[in-house]
């Protein structure tokens, strides 16, 4: 577990990541949030909406964290277009969720809020399903970064402004399945 620099694709050059977070202490965040969620919605039904692809693995194990409540699980994947130098582009629904959310208690899951960009748009696009109500838990928060003016719910970690992978978390598609979370070291 210390160094599974041999799950490391050929094309990342290990030096260039550097020990961020541990597992334990991911661990230790799930657990509280998960803990946190089972109190708030005690007996009652939550639908967990994950933001493909980033969120998969921690919302896996927020999932089996939460106790006492009746979990239903949808996903929606995000796209951004049209990014440019000049434009930040616009966001897009890539897949949309595919459960009535009206009435229910609807939880986004998010792996870490940048901008702020997606999930201000994925807010609007969730409340026009009517839920009972709705907030948003994040594993990592950038609060510098942000350009949107939307703050998570619950959040397991504010982090600096740095590039990380790891748990969900990728470099180019990769680096998802890292159990410890890196930050990139730019060379220069
Ligand atoms: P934003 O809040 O609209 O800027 O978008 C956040 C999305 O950008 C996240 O859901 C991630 O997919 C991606 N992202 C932002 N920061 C990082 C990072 O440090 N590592 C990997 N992906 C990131
Ligand atoms: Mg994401």
């Amino acid at each position: 577990m210390n160094d599974e620099k041999n799950k490391f694709p050929g094309t990342f050059v290990g030096s260039q990541f550097v020990k961020y977070i541990d597992a334990k202490e991911i661990k230790g965040i799930v657990e509280t949030l998960g803990n946190a969620l089972s109190q708030k919605y005690q007996g009652q039904d939550l639908v967990l909406i994950g933001v493909l692809k980033g969120s998969m693995i921690f919302l896996a194990d927020l999932a089996r964290e939460i106790k006492g409540v009746k979990v239903y699980i949808d996903f929606v994947r995000l796209q951004a277009v049209g990014r440019s130098k000049e434009n930040h582009g616009t966001i897009m629904i890539n897949k949309d969720f595919t459960t009535n959310l009206m009435d229910r208690n609807v939880v986004i899951v998010e792996e870490i809020v940048d901008t702020g960009r997606a999930l201000s748009f994925l807010k609007k696009r969730i409340l026009l399903a009517q839920p009972r109500s709705l907030e948003v838990v994040t594993l990592f928060d950038k609060p510098y970064k942000r350009a949107v003016n939307i703050q998570p719910d619950m959040t397991g970690k504010k982090i600096d402004d740095q590039f990380i992978i790891g748990y969900g978390l990728d470099l180019e598609d990769y680096g998802r399945n890292f159990e410890q979370v890196y930050y990139l070291k730019y060379p220069n």
